[in-house]
Parts: structure tokens; sequence; C-alpha cells
């Protein structure tokens, strides 16, 4: 757009590895493609190393004008940050080795053959066949370990190779994916929030936080508080999983203002329809919405079910939902308009894959070898 000479010079800070350095020269004309390359400068990272730039939580892309979307920036004093992400072959192999975890073994030894040897820590097994999208995903999945906070896994607390596989769990589930596919989202690390930090607690309360969750650096990191206070069991899954959506909305905004709840609702509103809206496929004899523990009786009442939530969430910020219902049901309309739009043009069978079609049939006769009166 800009043809003059005079556009206003933007700066950024790159952070690699702990390393900052600013660049003072870029304006709303510079591209992904001069800023990959001036990063590959700065830092000397040659080109056979795998490089991601992440700005706001969200991977640069070549074609992106990372300024046009945000002109404050250049008012304020600090320049916003990009993190720097350079992968190369032997960091990847050191993330596929760290998945030494013996109950895997002992765990489902079904699921353990068929996903074999090929990074259990990244493609989990809960979920079947589902699993993190390669481009838009949680990189890292670490649970605190007991000696961080002092409960060996002998006593009742459960073990930390529990809290790993729930981390798995949230991070393939197919609502959280088609969350992070949708806004190509990148994540560093998923990561258990330390149960009894008080320091993590002083300060999340202290500048008005989640106590469930925590966002490092606009998605750089996101913790979540898996254990109950208590530290005897879990927080109930699908409280889990409102907690890392409202961890990912934060991702844009750091207030809990409107905006931020808007956010949230339409990433519930695309969590909520992906599982109901798959109800014709099974996980080892289940629906994906019975394994993600979601009362699937609420199907055709999503937009009041968000509601309620919302009504629940935003009271605690003094907020009421009734300014934000509009774009919360555009979202749900347009994922309506999505999901049901095969079965009204083609009828149900001729929108599922031979493979959806086979795991169907399959599942009917196991169902039906095992009671042969139920029809469902
Ligand atoms: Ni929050």
């Amino acid at each position: 757009m800009a043809s003059s000479t005079s556009l206003p010079l933007v700066s950024v800070t790159l952070s690699f590895k702990g390393q900052n350095v600013t660049l003072e020269n870029l304006s709303t004309s510079t591209t992904g493609t001069d800023l990959y390359e001036q990063t590959r400068k700065v830092f000397s990272i040659p080109e056979t190393t795998e490089l991601k730039l992440l700005f706001k939580g969200k991977k640069v892309g070549l074609e992106d004008h990372i300024f046009t979307s945000v002109p404050t920036q250049t008012k304020k004093k600090t320049p916003p940050k990009i993190m720097v992400m350079a992968t190369s072959s032997s960091t990847i192999s050191h993330i596929a080795s760290q998945r030494s975890d013996p109950l895997i073994r002992g765990f489902d030894k079904e699921q353990q053959k068929q996903t074999s040897t090929k990074n259990a820590a990244i493609t989990g097994g809960y979920w079947g066949r589902h699993t993190q999208d390669k481009n838009y995903k949680f990189c890292k999945i670490q649970a605190c370990d007991w000696q961080s906070f002092g409960h060996r896994p002998n006593e009742k607390t459960p073990h930390e190779f529990q809290a790993q596989r729930l981390l798995e769990r949230l991070a393939n589930d197919p609502g959280i994916v088609a969350i992070m596919k949708e806004r190509e989202l990148v994540v560093n690390t998923l990561g258990e929030m330390d149960p009894i930090d008080d320091r993590l607690m002083q300060k999340t309360e202290a500048s008005g936080g989640c106590l469930l969750g925590y966002n490092t650096n606009r998605g750089l990191r996101i913790d979540i508080k898996l254990r109950t206070d208590d530290l005897q069991a879990f927080r109930p899954y699908p409280s889990l999983v409102a907690t890392l959506i409202h961890e990912l909305s934060h991702n844009w905004v750091g207030e809990h203002d409107l905006v931020f709840w808007t956010n949230f609702g339409q990433m519930r509103a695309e969590y909520l329809y992906w599982h109901l809206h798959h109800t014709r496929e099974f996980v080892h004899g289940k629906t994906t919405a019975e394994l993600a523990e979601l009362p699937t009786s609420s199907k055709h009442k999503i937009f009041e079910f968000i509601m309620q939530e919302l009504l629940r969430d935003m009271h605690q910020h003094g907020l009421h939902p009734n300014s934000i219902q509009a774009p919360i049901r555009q979202r749900c309309d347009e994922l309506d308009a999505t999901y049901n739009r095969g079965r009204r043009l083609g009828g149900d069978d001729k929108n599922l894959s031979a493979r959806e079609k086979a795991l169907e049939a399959a599942e009917r006769r196991r169902r039906q070898g095992q009671q042969p009166e139920n029809k469902e």
C-alpha cells in the first residue's frame, strides 16, 4: 500500500536461546521472508536448520506482514518480541527419545503395538488415529516430576507419568487439534503447573491471573494445573480442556476483557462442535465426545452451553456475556454450516472415508458381538 519513503520504522526484538537482538529497520512492508532472512543472519543459523518465528504464539508465515495488524506497537517503548525456534535434526531426536515412560508398555498394549516406536510422546494413543497436526502443535510436553513438589509417586498423588499422559491426552485431543490448526498456533511447551509452587500462585494472583493455568510469553509456554488442591487426583478432564483453551486465548489478549472472552467462546465452539459432530466414529469402542467426557445431549445446544459457561467465568471478572453473544452465535452458525453441509448434500455415508466406514462397521460388529440384542 504505502509507496512513500516515509514509512514509519518498527523495531522488533528477536529472542533466541535467551539471547535478545533488536532489529530497528523494519516497516509495515517487511514480510515474513525478510524476517526469516534477517534472523538467520543475526544468529548465524544455517539454512539446513529448520527455523520457526513465533509472534504472539503464532507462526510467522513467509507472506505475512506482521506489522499491519499491530500498528500500535510502534508507539510502545519496548519493541514486540519474536521468539526464534531452530530445530536441528539432533533436537528432534532428543524429543523423540524423551519417552522412556514405563507405563507405556503396560498401559494399553494393543495401542502400543499400533503406534509402535514413532514419537509416542507427541502422538499419544488415547484418541486412536487422532494426533497432533504436523505444523500447528505443542512441540514439547512436560509434567512436573515428584521431586519438584516433594511427593513421592507411591503416595496417593498420581504419578508423574500419569500427568505426562494427561498432557498428551490434552495435546492430541482432536477438538484442541482443530483449534490449533484453525488458528495456526504453535506452542513450544505444554507443561504441568507446579501444584504447590507458592511463588507462582502469588504471582498469578497478584496479576489478576488465572490460578488454573499460566501462559508465558504469549503462548511460548502454557502450563496447566492438573492436580486437585489436595494432590490426591487430577482435576476433571473437561475443566482441564477449558483451562487450556482459556490459556490459548491469552495468546492474543493478556487481559480478561470482552475481546478475550469472545475469542475464548469462539474456540470453545470449535472444540465442542468437533466432538459433538464426530459421533459416528469410534475409538476404543467410544465416541471421541465420550472420551472427552462431554455430555452428548448438548449437541444441539452448544451455543447455550457456551453462554452458560461464560456467564459463570466472566462473572468472576465482573463481566456479563450478553454483549458478546452475537460473535459467538455467528461462529456457532458457521460451524453448524460446516459440519452439516455434507449431510444435507450427500447423505451421511457418502461423506465418510472408506477407512471411517470400515471402522464403523467393525465397531458395529464388535458391539453386536458383545450385546446381540442391543440395537442402539
Ligand atoms: Ni486468564
